[in-house]
């Protein structure tokens, strides 16, 4: 059962439209559509609104503003600044200013366009650098000061000083985000959500309806995709709709288009750093200085963790004795960023390969060469800069067997020829490694629980507080649990996460989802199978606990074999509880989030990529030829499943570095909210040869579930190899030593602009 390569539990019903999503739900007959009305202008004072054109359109039932709120007009988790509505003013063009529900969804969207209003407009900060200008933060910087980085700065053989643009991204999650509030007898109600955070939906609507959270009841199924932007982000339209259906006392239904939804929510933080670094002949690195600041958008949301998570990435996978490192968090008129895949450590890991990359190109050495001389060692050079001890190091292990199977050294030889021999088209290739820690960074997090029944028939029934959002969490713990209790998978259902059912639980975040719910649900499942063991002892002269097997659907006792349906059915007869919950906190972690110091990973999950590029020097056209990846993920619960998390994880990260590009006007306003101005990777950015492996014979080292290893985030980290290989591709434009000027994404637009720019720099 575990480690085996069953599919997806909804895989049929996902390819045959009989999965249900949000929008899928039956509705009651007297439903509502709501949309929300947004705002035009990035920051102002509201003067006057006038909804009245809004109120008279055909099929509108109600609208409500902030004045409809009975509790408080808030839906930011962590400060409390986060409005549901805009009052008086407003922080970024795309921002919620009032609801309207009408009898259909495209007379509610209709009507959100007609409303009036005046503004006296603010001036907008609207980029990292003008924030950083202004010093306009959403919270205090962060700092880490390791050893003496001024003075070995100063020591140091080598010095390089540079910069790097790392752009945003949008979740472009298939399925939009939606909510569905029903009104229940009594002040109660139930919420249909795609969400990835049940429990703060639910703690969100108590706090604006006023209500406590045992009146409202929040489930999901499935999402189509979440990615982090369902993390903090429903809430919003939860709590929206739950204002609504108070108001009007009828169900509401809130789906987002896709424009509405890419103005109004947040994406991954794009950053900025500055840089000096020291380093010996070797390419190693004696002294870092880096400054980074990200924009977090006019609120805080998750912008703490997702910094804290780009500052403990930094280093990737590289040791760095003496560092400086300011993170600032800068506020902006813009929409709030938000977590996505990777969380911060994608931007902070995206630093250090650049330095690294410089350094090579420096001192005229393979970037391969530079970047193992300065990954972390078994015995020594392995703390980090927070302090946590690198324990289960295996990257050496990982360069190695990829170099060998991908022909690393072979192919970099042949690149070299091709583009001697090839002056428009230019080849690159770049072997990157990943180093990603797993659990959250805030401790109290890192606890799960669940809830499993058996059914006098012997089916079994699970839920536990993890969602699904297609990485495949519910079969992974379906496995788990139908691997404790010796029955087929089919045995084994899961409904949707339910918070009347699993309270107080973590976002399905920070890839922790299996690692926390499977050890839940195990814990539930190894309850009732030592009470149905005890049970069988009770009724079977002279068996021991331990001549009690659970295998195949069946139970041996010693001598003899009963079915498992038999045994608890008997077990029911007898007055037997039938059904348990299961708890699980991560052992072993501690943060200081004041000092940034700690051990806040339980373990790192591994990974390398190797990719080859060719790219046009004429267009700026680039086309990924070939990836290799070696990844780990301890022992595999299911290798089909990791594998498409790691080939999903890969092609995002690519989108991310190449493709998909986020522009702002000088107003404000975001030009890229829909597909035909924002370019997501599909099947054609496919490389012709993709060879992706699960590292062999290395389990987890700490006792997690089955000794497997988190795979959500990690991989998207192993696309920096292809940002890399085109590095690599305009870098043989130059003479060899001219560092390439590439910002991410690298888009056609950029990828020439580095060309002209290293082929100027080589005249
Ligand atoms: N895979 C799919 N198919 N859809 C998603 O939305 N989200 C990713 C990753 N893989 C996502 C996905 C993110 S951001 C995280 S944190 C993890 O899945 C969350 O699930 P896990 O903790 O169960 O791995
Ligand atoms: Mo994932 S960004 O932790 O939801």
């Amino acid at each position: 059962m575990i480690g085996s390569a069953t599919p997806h539990e909804s895989a049929q019903l996902h390819v045959s439209g009989g999965a249900h999503y949000a929008d899928d739900i039956n509705l009651p007959a007297n439903t509502v559509h709501a949309a929300f009305g947004l705002s035009p202008v990035a920051h102002a004072h509201i003067l006057n609104m006038d909804l009245s054109a809004v109120r008279a359109a055909p099929g509108v039932v109600a609208v409500c503003t902030a004045a409809d709120i009975p509790g408080r007009n808030n839906y930011g988790g962590i400060q409390p600044d986060d409005p549901v509505f805009a009052e008086n003013l407003v922080e970024y063009a795309g921002q919620s200013l009032f609801l309207v529900a009408a009898n259909s969804y495209t007379a509610a969207r209709r009507a959100a366009r007609l409303a009036q209003a005046d503004y006296e407009t603010l001036p907008a900060i609207l980029d990292i650098r003008s924030a950083l200008a202004a010093q306009s933060y959403v919270m205090p910087s962060k700092r880490i000061l390791r050893g003496e980085p001024t003075q070995a700065l100063a020591e140091a053989a080598h010095r390089l000083h540079g910069s790097i643009d790392i752009g945003g991204q949008d979740h472009f999650y298939l399925e939009g985000q939606i909510a569905i509030a029903i009104p229940q007898e009594d002040d109660t109600i139930l919420i249909h959500s795609s969400t990835q955070h049940p429990s703060e939906v639910q703690h969100m609507v108590g706090d604006v309806l006023g209500w406590p959270s045992h009146r409202i009841n929040v489930q999901c199924r499935r999402m189509g995709g979440g990615f982090g932007g369902k993390e903090s982000q429903p809430a919003l339209l939860a709590a929206a709709a739950a204002v609504m259906a108070r108001k009007t006392g009828r169900p509401v239904k809130l789906r987002l288009d896709r424009d509405d939804d890419m103005l109004l929510t947040g994406k991954r933080h794009d950053f900025l750093a500055d840089y000096e670094a020291g380093f010996d002949d070797t390419g190693r690195i004696q002294a870092l200085q880096v400054m980074m600041a990200s924009r977090c958008g006019y609120s805080a949301d998750l912008s703490s963790p997702v910094n804290d998570r780009a500052v403990c990435h930094i280093d990737n996978a590289y040791f760095l004795e003496h560092l400086d490192l300011v993170c600032h968090l800068c506020k902006t008129n813009t929409v709030s960023n938000t977590a996505f895949r990777g969380f911060g450590g994608p931007q902070g890991m995206l630093i250090i390969e650049q330095i690294v990359d410089e350094i090579a190109r420096r001192l005229r050495l393979d970037p391969l060469t530079v970047r193992r001389r300065n990954y972390y060692g078994i015995d020594e050079r392995n703390e980090t800069h927070y302090g946590q001890i690198v324990e289960d190091n295996v990257l050496d292990t990982i360069t190695d067997q990829l170099a060998a199977s991908s022909g690393y050294e072979r192919r970099r030889a042949g690149i070299a020829e091709f583009n001697a021999a090839n002056p428009i088209i230019k080849r690159g290739i770049a072997l990157t490694p990943v180093k990603f820690g797993i659990s959250f960074n805030a401790v109290r997090y890192n606890q799960a629980g669940a809830l499993l029944h058996i059914y006098t028939d012997g089916s079994v029934l699970l839920n536990h507080g993890g969602t699904e959002m297609g990485q495949g969490l519910y079969t992974k713990v379906a496995q788990v649990v139908a691997q404790e209790l010796g029955l087929p998978l089919g045995a084994v259902r899961l409904s949707s996460t339910d918070t009347s059912k699993v309270p107080n639980t973590s976002a399905t975040a920070a890839s922790s989802g299996s690692d926390l719910n499977g050890k839940a649900a195990q814990a539930a499942a190894i309850t009732l199978r030592e009470r149905l063991t005890d049970f069988a002892c009770r009724i079977t002269p002279d068996l021991k606990p331990e001549q009690v097997r659970f295998a195949d659907g069946h139970v041996e006792l010693g001598e003899h074999s009963i079915g498992f349906k038999n045994l608890v059915a008997l077990a029911y007869d007898a007055r037997v509880q039938l059904s348990a919950t299961g708890y699980y906190a991560t052992p072993k972690i501690h943060w200081d989030r004041e000092h940034l110091h700690g051990r806040p990973f339980f373990y790192f999950a591994y990974g390398a990529a190797v990719s080859e590029v060719a790219i046009d020097t004429l267009t700026g056209e680039s086309q990924l030829l070939r990836t290799d990846i070696l990844h780990d993920v301890g022992r595999s619960l299911n290798p089909a499943i990791d594998l498409g998390q790691i080939e999903g994880g890969f092609v995002q990260g690519m989108g991310w570095l190449t493709t998909e590009e986020l522009v702002w006007n000088a107003h404000g306003e975001l030009r890229t909210h829909a597909p035909s101005t924002y370019k997501i990777p599909t099947a054609r950015e496919w490389p012709e040869h993709f060879d992706v492996r699960l590292l062999e014979h290395e389990p987890n080292r700490e006792d997690t579930i089955h000794r497997s290893k988190a795979v959500g985030e990690p991989p998207l980290m192993l696309a920096i190899s292809v940002l890399h290989a085109i590095r690599d591709a305009v870098a043989a434009c130059g003479d060899g030593t001219a560092i390439p000027r590439l910002r991410a994404p690298a888009t056609a637009e950029a990828v020439l602009g580095a060309v002209e720019g290293i082929r100027g720099d080589a005249r």
